[in-house]
C-alpha cells in the first residue's frame, strides 16, 4: 500500500502520520524531516536545502526526487509506505508515477487534509517539536505535560526555524501556487480523499482510518 498525506503547512500531516504508519505497518517517508536532519548534520544536501527552507520556499525538485527514489528502495518500504510532504509539485508527482512501477507499487490513496488559513497560522506559530524524536506539540492544542520537555522521550522541545509568522505566510503562498495543482492531478486519477482537518486530532485520525480501512 502506498499512501500520500497532502495538505498545507500546519494541516496536521506529521501529527497524523505516526498513527497511520502504526495501524497499517507502513514505512514513513517525510521529505521535510529528511531535509531537516541533513541540515542539522551539515551534509552537502543540507547546506543546499537550508537556503530554500529558511525562506519558506521549496527545495529544487531534482534534489528531493533523488531522496525519495533511494528511500523507496530501502527494505522497510517493501510492505508499503506513507509519504508526508511529497510530492508537492506536479513535476514530483509525475516523477513518482514514473518510478513506482519499478518498485511494484502504485498510489492507492492521497489523503488531502484541509484546514482554514487562520487556523494554519495559529497552529504553526504555536508548534513545538521534540529535538530528539520529532514528536509535534502545540502550546495550547497539545501542550507537553512538562513545559518544553517531550512526553515520549524527555527530549528538549524547540521551535522550527520556518515557523516564524513571516516564513509561515510565504510557505502558505508557495503551497497555493505550487502544491494545490496536485489536487486536480490526483482527483483526475480518482485516488483523492478529502479529510476535514479543522476538527480535533482524534476526529481527524478517525476520518483517515475510515478511508484507509476501505481501500
Ligand atoms: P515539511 O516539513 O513537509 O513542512 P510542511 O508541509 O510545511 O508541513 P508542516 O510540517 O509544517 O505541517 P504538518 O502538516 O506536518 O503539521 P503538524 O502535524 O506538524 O517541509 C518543510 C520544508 O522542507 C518546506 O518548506 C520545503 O522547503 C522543504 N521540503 C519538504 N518536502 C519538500 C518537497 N517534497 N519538495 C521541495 N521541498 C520540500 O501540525 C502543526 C501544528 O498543529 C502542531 O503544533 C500540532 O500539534 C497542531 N495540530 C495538528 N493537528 C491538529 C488538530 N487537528 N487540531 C489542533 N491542532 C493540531
Ligand atoms: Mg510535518
Amino acid at each position: 500500500m502506498l499512501l500520500i498525506l497532502l495538505g498545507p503547512p500546519g494541516a496536521g500531516k506529521g501529527t497524523q502520520a505516526g498513527q497511520v504508519v502504526e495501524d497499517y505497518g507502513l514505512a514513513y517517508i517525510s521529505t521535510g524531516a529528511i531535509l531537516r536532519s541533513a541540515v542539522k548534520e551539515g551534509t552537502a544536501l543540507g547546506q543546499k536545502a537550508r537556503q530554500y527552507m529558511d525562506l519558506g520556499q521549496l527545495v529544487p525538485d531534482e534534489l528531493v526526487v533523488e531522496i525519495v527514489k533511494s528511500r523507496l528502495q530501502e527494505s522497510d518500504c517493501e510492505k508499503g509506505a506513507l509519504l508526508d510532504g511529497f510530492p508537492r509539485t506536479v513535476e514530483q508527482a509525475s516523477f513518482l508515477e514514473k518510478v513506482l512501477p519499478e518498485t511494484g507499487k502504485k498510489v492507492d490513496c492521497v489523503l488531502l487534509i484541509e484546514v482554514k488559513e487562520n487556523e494554519l497560522i495559529e497552529r504553526l506559530t504555536g508548534r513545538r517539536v521534540c529535538s530528539e524524536c520529532g514528536t509535534n506539540y502545540h502550546l495550547s492544542h497539545k501542550p507537553p505535560k512538562v513545559r518544553n520537555v517531550c512526553d515520549e522521550c524527555g527530549g528538549d522541545l524547540y521551535q522550527r526555524d520556518d515557523d516564524s509568522l513571516e516564513t509561515v505566510k510565504e510557505r502558505l503562498e508557495v503551497y497555493k501556487s505550487q502544491t494545490e495543482p496536485l489536487i486536480d492531478f490526483y482527483n483526475s486519477r480518482e485516488v483523492l480523499a478529502r479529510i476535514d482537518g479543522n476538527q480535533d486530532i482524534d476526529s481527524v485520525r478517525d476520518q483517515i482510518k475510515a478511508v484507509v480501512d476501505k481501500l
